[in-house]
């Protein structure tokens, strides 16, 4: 069966000494659940990091989003810090799956991790929108995979700006450091190449992760994970393994939890995070055009699977995970940008 949502009064300590372990939402339990109404609005293209940062008009909606976000009430469910802590929920095992005591809700390791965050960055981008009254607003992708983006985006280092985040490996977020897509904490960090052949070994490495999977979704979107079954019986999709360094590569590496980026309670206090994952969002969807749009998994415990947001019109709301395969069905698509990595493909 396919995996349902949680039962909301049920949220307790998550598995996360980070923030003692709280991260339950400011849910009263008179909510009323609804069928989410896909908003209609104009294609809205999410852009770059590394070329928005020239916009200053852009900029500036960003930063004023973000800056009310954070000044909602601490237990508005769209405070910044309360969109976090639905990652934190859903990662660090707030809630049980329906009918059981010992099986988490669990959004990462499985086929569900590129639809769950799909969702999760729908709703926080229009929910930022909606905050600045700019229907086309978007959040812009870390291009991790063109040289010209693998370098961490600037427009997080601002001192001062509601985008700042001081908890981040200081040794990384220079503007001329090189990312390298391998990096693990530890000894042997990484892949141990810098400059050009770094580059390359990145490119190498995003050209075999499709080339491996463009037949076999399982290995680019996780194994299928159905309703009652234990995550640990799973493995991760190679993208989401890719994704794993990074947020590891922006979270300090000398502290016990890593926070922000490097942990997953934390991960989603640091707006990096939501540029990480649209450029995850992003790869999955070239994926879909490199197999012409075919559906990944055409299994209902895949496509009927549902979850529970709450969304730009503060209402809670649920939506079906085969709904969201399409990037179109929510109105939103990528700027294009040049795919080095793709001519490496056989
Ligand atoms: Cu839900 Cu980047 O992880």
């Amino acid at each position: 069966n396919p995996i349902v949502p949680p039962d909301l009064t049920k949220c307790k300590t998550a598995e996360a000494p980070t923030l003692d372990g709280k991260c339950c939402p400011p849910y009263t339990g008179t909510e009323t659940i609804v069928d989410y109404d896909f908003p209609a609005t104009a294609i809205r293209v999410r852009r770059a990091a590394h070329h928005v940062i020239d916009d200053e008009d852009y900029m500036a909606k960003y930063r004023e989003a973000v800056r009310k976000m954070k000044e909602l009430p601490a237990d508005h469910p769209w405070n910044y810090y309360q969109q976090a802590n639905v990652h934190c929920q859903y990662c660090n095992d707030a809630y049980d799956q329906q009918g059981t005591t010992d099986v988490p809700v669990q959004v990462h390791y499985s086929w569900i991790f590129l639809p769950w965050h799909r969702y999760y960055l729908h709703f926080y981008e229009r929910i930022l929108g909606k905050l600045i009254g700019d229907d086309t607003f978007t959040i812009p992708f870390w291009n991790f995979d063109n040289p010209a983006g693998m370098t961490y985006p600037q427009i997080f280092q601002e001192l001062n700006s509601p985008l700042y985040d001081p908890e981040r490996d200081q040794a990384h977020v220079k503007p001329d450091v090189l990312m390298d897509l391998k990096y693990t904490y530890g000894k042997t960090a990484g892949s141990g190449f810098v400059g050009q052949e770094l580059i390359n070994s990145n490119l190498d490495y995003i050209k075999k992760t499709f080339d491996n999977s463009l037949p076999l979704p399982e290995l680019f979107m996780g194994e299928q994970l159905r309703a009652g079954e234990l995550k640990e019986n799973v493995s991760s999709g190679q993208l989401e393994v890719i994704h794993n360094s990074v947020h590891m590569w922006v979270g300090p590496p000398e502290t016990t939890y890593h926070v922000n980026m490097g942990n997953f309670s934390t991960a989603a206090r640091d707006s990096t995070f939501f540029s990480l994952h649209c450029n995850v969002d992003r790869l999955w969807d070239i994926y879909r055009h490199l197999r012409g749009n075919r559906l990944e998994f055409n299994d209902p415990d895949w496509l009927d699977s549902t979850f529970l947001f709450i969304d730009e019109n503060e209402r809670l709301v649920r939506v079906k995970l085969g709904d969201c395969v399409d990037a179109n069905r929510l109105w939103y698509m990528y700027e294009q940008v040049s795919l080095p990595w793709l001519g490496k493909l056989p």
